[in-house]
């Protein structure tokens, strides 16, 4: 694999895309050149810059996934059109903001590499993180595939956001430890501390019967998107999805007080995503 040559066509596609000014905060289309037209803003306005962008574009399944086609002629056209949209991604954040990549085992190990040179060196990546659920299947020839891959990284690795996340460590037995200072707490499950997160998260698919379901293809549970948000930006911050499907980032960024914009080339994610971002509760406190 080429990856010089992946990386220079993604980057001529970059440099050769006609702007597309972005119109409100849920925009139907090809979502590079409505990238290109928020650099165009940004020019403008630096201050418009986005403190995160979370992408989770196809992940090479090869398959219609019925809302949208994955099937690419080649690994390496999958890997341009990839690539251009984290170049992108990398000039539309704010000098302390940060791309979060979600793929699973198919692409994410080109994908690194990929970024890796789009960013500037393996230094850039803050963090991989795995995400494990359950869903229904299993395989009898393999280990069954039950987790994604999200990759973290900064535009500045020296001055990017992060506020830590808290989360339960069961102490030995379940029983309480009884340490001078440290706080424990009690749950049906016995006692434990909380703890900085640690980067495997386990969090349970949208089920059938969620809440939260929208009926789109691929719909990510709302859980992880907070987390994502909660760790990296503040309130007031400008987020970005250009995969947004049913627009999980954008009902999350509406409950938590950021601004968010979506795109989505096919018009039933952009009418699910609008849809279901009316009917999210609006963050009030300060
Ligand atoms: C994995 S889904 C996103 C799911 C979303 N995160 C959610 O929680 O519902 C990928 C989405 O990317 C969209 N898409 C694929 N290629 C695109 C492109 N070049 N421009 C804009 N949208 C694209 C598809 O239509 C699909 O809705």
């Amino acid at each position: 694999m080429d990856t010089q040559a992946i990386f220079d066509a993604a980057q001529t596609a970059w440099d050769e895309a006609r702007p597309v000014p972005p119109d409100g905060a849920f925009v139907p289309g090809e979502n590079l050149p409505i990238m290109k037209g928020l650099r165009a803003e940004l020019d403008r306005d630096a201050g418009r810059a986005f403190a995160l962008v979370y992408m989770d574009p196809p992940y090479f399944t090869k398959r219609s996934q019925g809302d949208y086609e994955d099937r690419w002629a080649s690994f390496e056209d999958y890997l341009v059109m990839l690539t251009a949209r984290v170049i992108a991604a990398r000039e539309l954040l704010a000098q302390d903001g940060c791309l979060w990549l979600h793929l699973d085992r198919r692409a994410v190990h080109y994908a690194r590499v990929m970024a890796d040179l789009c960013f500037g060196g393996p230094d850039f990546l803050v963090n991989e993180v795995v995400w494990a659920y359950k869903s229904g299947g299993a395989s009898r020839r393999r280990f069954s595939n039950k987790h994604d891959t999200l990759l973290f990284y900064a535009k500045d690795r020296r001055r990017y956001k992060f506020f830590p996340q808290k989360e339960k460590s069961y102490n030995r037995e379940r029983k309480p430890y009884r340490f001078q200072g440290v706080e424990e707490w009690e749950d049906g499950e016995g006692w434990y501390t909380l703890v900085n997160m640690k980067d495997v998260w386990e969090i349970p698919m949208v089920g059938r019967t969620a809440a939260e379901r929208a009926g789109y293809a691929s719909q990510k549970p709302e859980a992880l998107l907070e987390r994502i948000v909660c760790a990296c930006t503040e309130r007031g911050d400008r987020c970005l999805d250009p995969f947004c499907g049913s627009g999980t980032l954008a009902a999350v960024c509406k409950r938590l007080g950021r601004d968010c914009l979506s795109i989505d080339e096919n018009p039933r994610a952009i009418a699910i995503a609008q849809t279901r971002t009316k009917g999210a509760p609006t963050c009030h406190t300060p």
